[in-house]
């Protein structure tokens, strides 16, 4: 995918790229006064607002991909064929849920490049839910968002050919899969340099995380089900993150990750975020009634998602698993059952993965990470692995979300803080 055409944007030529290209002329106007701002609070990848100096709501925002981790530098090398992932991604996305994902205005492969519609009136879920704001829609937004995409990209869904064609556009997503692989699966239960370290939570982690067998086997056994599993187009970085919202509007971003692998991976980690964000409220100003109010959006979520999931099913015709005549109606719909039940044992166990790799891992969240006092945010990143570990050893008996809910409420039933 790497050509000769490739540069690194930055202030200066930004405002050249973009005066040469009519569909972000037709958002920005006059491209000779522009406000550039670098917003990228990410890891990854340079992201820039753009704006008309004279009229601000012309806005579009440019993310482009460099060949090493922003984070670090250039030492840390990383392929931006990414974005090729994240463009094709959210074209797709663009026509399965477009009110759930920003416009695209310009997509650009070999400059790995993406220049697409400015949420000027949203901000981040996780910077939202910190503050203890409640969204009304977000958790069915995020319900249907799945629903839509892993079912419309999954074989209930395709044919076996056209599905296997869009499969090949994201098989080598390799190296961002690979990052998942390591900092998800294998590098937060064992001693391992590139883990955080709060002496506390390393001492806690030591004796039942490093140790626990039946935990860290459970562990490679959703490492497996990432590497090997190809149910449907994943987003695979679905967490608070990468939600924009508002009270009326929530909408997807930064897909560079996608590839295709378990249901349960986007669903699980999407609630686990909720699960971190609610521990972290113990600390913060939210309290019990937002406590509450994060709680009871995990049920919103996986209703929605399992309603719409079951609807397009049932409106579904012939694919690559189904066809006509190969089960009775009531088969079909006991079959549907238990594949339900399985997916919620599934998105148990990745949202297991999720909080451990949030509390042990290099990527932390900051609803917990940005507590000051390290022994209060031992305490909560020891309740949050504890947590993991009931929602892991505990996920088979979980046969409805309203089992999930109760095992959290009766964790969270103990003190905490
Ligand atoms: N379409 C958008 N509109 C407004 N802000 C955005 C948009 N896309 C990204 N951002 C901002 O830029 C930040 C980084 O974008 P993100 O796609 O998460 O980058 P990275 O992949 O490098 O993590 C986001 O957290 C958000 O604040
Ligand atoms: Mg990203």
């Amino acid at each position: 995918m790497s050509n000769d055409s490739y540069r690194v944007l930055d202030r200066d030529s930004l405002p050249g790229y973009l005066a040469e290209i009519p569909e972000v002329t037709a958002v920005l106007g006059d491209c000779t006064d522009l406000e550039i701002l670098e917003i990228g609070d990410g890891n990854l990848n340079f992201v820039y607002r753009v704006n008309n100096a004279t009229d601000s709501t012309k806005s579009v925002i440019v993310k482009q991909a460099v060949p090493y981790l922003r984070m670090v530098g250039e030492e840390w090398p990383l392929s931006r064929d990414r974005m090729t992932y994240e463009i094709r991604a959210l074209s797709l996305y663009n026509e399965v849920v477009p009110d759930l994902v920003p416009t695209i205005y310009h997509a650009d492969e070999e400059m790995s490049t993406l220049v697409m519609q400015c949420l000027s009136d949203h901000i981040i879920l996780r910077i939202g839910m910190i503050e203890g704001i409640t969204y009304p829609d977000v958790a069915e937004h995020i319900g249907l968002f799945m629903a839509e995409t892993l079912f419309t990209t999954s074989a209930w869904s395709m044919g076996s050919l056209e599905r296997r064609e869009l499969m090949d556009r994201f098989t080598m997503n390799a190296e961002l899969c690979k990052l998942t692989e390591e900092f998800i699966f294998t590098f937060p239960y064992m001693d391992h340099e590139s883990n955080y370290s709060n002496p506390a939570t390393d001492a806690w982690a030591k004796e039942n995380v490093h140790t626990d067998i039946d935990y860290k086997r459970d562990v490679l056994h959703f490492k497996d089900l990432f590497v090997s599993k190809t149910d449907a187009l994943l987003h695979a970085d679905l967490h608070s993150g990468s939600l924009m919202v508002n009270q009326q509007e929530s909408y997807v971003i930064d897909m560079e990750f996608a590839y295709f692998g378990p249901f349960g991976f986007d669903v699980g980690k999407v609630i686990s975020n909720f699960l971190l964000c609610c521990t972290s409220h113990y600390h913060r100003s939210g309290g019990a009634e937002y406590r509450e109010w994060l709680l009871e959006q995990i049920p919103v979520i996986w209703n929605t998602f399992e309603a719409r999931f079951l609807e397009l099913w049932e409106a579904a015709g012939e694919s690559a698993m189904m066809t006509n005549g190969f089960f009775s109606d009531t088969e079909l719909a006991d079959m549907r059952s238990a594949f339900m039940v399985n997916l919620l044992q599934e998105s148990a166990g990745f949202a297991a993965c999720s909080m451990a790799r949030r509390t042990l891992g290099i990527a932390g969240v900051a609803d917990i990470r940005d507590i000051e006092d390290l022994e209060i945010r031992s305490t909560l990143e020891i309740a949050n692995l504890k947590l993991s570990k009931r929602l892991m050893a505990e996920r088979n008996t979980l046969s409805t979300i309203d089992d999930m809910l109760a095992l959290i409420r009766d964790y969270y039933s103990s003190p905490i803080l």
